[in-house]
């Protein structure tokens, strides 16, 4: 078993509200501790329904070093896989879509069916059993149109998520949208201070002109929009109820759903502030109803706006390297050159995603000095940076305890309450969910409510 020993001690030292200690962002043993007990335990946004729009086909992606693929059927249901055959371990499907019923080996040429079983492995000796080969499964759910996967054998509980997200998602018609656009980037920094940087707005004035045109950058602070009686809020909230949107929010464990206003007079968040897509996702023709942000730890956003849905993920790929991967979803019916135009559907975030890149290739270069020290985080501005850090480090604690045996982590639930009323529906199933894998969720009372509410999504 690895020593787990060297993150137990950096995380014993750790400073609640403030950045961690440099061990957790450059050393091998952080990073080989992140993949199995933060990427290895998390829920995955792994991709979108619509990517393999038609039964009988698939999309690989790599979690960390786990190649992994989901699958539909005929039956159009999602299943998903470990991509690793069971003959010797080749990965068996590179990554990215495809169309095939079956899937095989590369190496020597083992077939899988799209349900995981093995279906043909040639000259095999008569003792060999297919039943017992086939492609190991993992979990997969789907929300709204939303893929999520899960490497570990028990998952966090995901019904209160579901619950939550599926009513503000829906909307947006995932299911009748297509893959405009995809890109990645390589990052030279720790994937935390790539979500680090993702989950604050601290940097956007300076570091972020182009999206700063559009989102409400220094509005977020204080809760502004959430005020009673702000016309501007209150305008908001008709056009929302007019098109039918809920707005949230949902701040749960391991995700952040919350539908928020543009600055004034813009309506998607592009260069210009106006939609980049003719054809709507949304119904009605009222494209100012803001972007819908829902956030997923470890690793990812989504921003949906009015007419597309920009999507964010970080996955490492070494210790100091980050690989972050941005789609973007139109309407499966507007086309290219005439609703929109992929440069401008794609303008805002590519230059937003490369300064985001500059900043974190300059943290970790300070992080990794020897004059590094954890610094404190701004309580108003970084207080989604907190929750991340936070959730980390419950969740490293948490699997520190459950691999030693010493119980289930410090049992401290530091991030902000629950602000939206859970319902009672879902809200059984979860509270009985394991409170050692940081899932102890306290429901508010009106003091921490009122606390939460004054939190504000951050540009990413
Ligand atoms: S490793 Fe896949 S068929 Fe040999
Ligand atoms: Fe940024």
């Amino acid at each position: 078993m690895r020593d787990l020993s060297m993150i137990a001690a950096a995380l014993a030292e750790r400073k609640p509200g403030h950045s961690l200690p440099q061990l957790l962002y450059n050393s091998p043993e952080a990073f080989e501790f992140d993949l199995e007990a933060i990427f290895g335990q998390s829920w995955i946004l792994a991709g979108f329904a619509c990517e393999i729009p038609r039964p009988r086909g698939y999309l690989a992606l790599t979690i960390g070093r786990s190649p992994v693929v989901i699958t539909r059927d005929r039956d159009g249901a999602f299943r998903a896989f470990f991509n690793s055959c069971r003959h010797r371990g080749a990965q068996v499907c590179p990554d990215g879509p495809g169309g095939k019923a079956r899937l095989t080996c590369p190496y020597h040429q083992w077939v899988y069916g799209l349900d995981g079983r093995l279906v043909h492995a040639q000259s095999m000796q008569p003792s060999f059993r297919s039943d017992d080969h086939g492609l190991r499964p993992i979990h997969v759910e789907e929300v709204a149109g939303a893929l999520f996967v899960s490497l570990a054998e028990t998952p966090p509980a995901f019904e209160r998520f579901r619950a939550e997200l599926e009513p503000l998602l829906a909307p947006h018609r995932l299911n009748e949208a297509k893959l405009a656009h995809q890109n990645t980037l390589v990052e030279k920094g720790n994937w935390k201070l790539v979500m680090e940087n993702a989950r604050e707005c601290y940097h956007c004035a300076v570091g972020h002109p182009e999206l700063a045109l559009t989102f409400p950058i220094n509005e977020a602070k204080g809760g502004q929009f959430a005020k009673e009686g702000d016309p501007r809020h209150a305008a908001f909230d008709a056009r929302l109820a007019a098109a039918g949107l809920a707005k949230g929010p949902f701040l749960g464990p391991w995700w952040q759903v919350e539908r928020f206003p543009l600055k004034e007079g813009q309506v998607s968040l592009t260069m210009d502030g106006r939609p980049a897509v003719t054809k709507l996702m949304i119904d009605g023709d009222n494209a100012d109803v803001g972007s819908l942000r829902w956030a997923i730890e470890p690793h990812s956003f989504c921003h949906s706006t009015s007419d597309t849905t920009v999507y964010f993920s970080a996955m490492p790929t070494a210790t100091g390297e980050t690989v972050v991967t941005c789609k973007w979803l139109v309407h499966q019916d507007a086309v290219e050159g005439v609703d929109y135009d992929v440069e401008r559907l794609t303008a805002l975030w590519n230059i937003t995603n490369q300064q985001d890149r500059d900043l974190v290739e300059l943290n970790q270069r300070g992080v990794n000095s020897l004059g590094y020290a954890p610094g404190p985080y701004c309580e108003d501005s970084e207080s989604y940076v907190i929750r991340f850090v936070d959730w980390y480090c419950d969740q490293a604690e948490a699997f520190i305890a459950a691999r030693s045996g010493t119980g289930t982590g410090t049992g401290i639930d530091r991030r902000p309450q629950a602000v939206h009323p859970v319902p009672a529906a879902v809200e059984a199933p979860f509270a009985a969910a394991p409170t050692g894998m940081g899932m102890a969720l306290a429901f508010a009372g009106e003091a921490a409510a009122a606390a939460a509410a004054e939190q504000w999504p951050d540009a990413s």
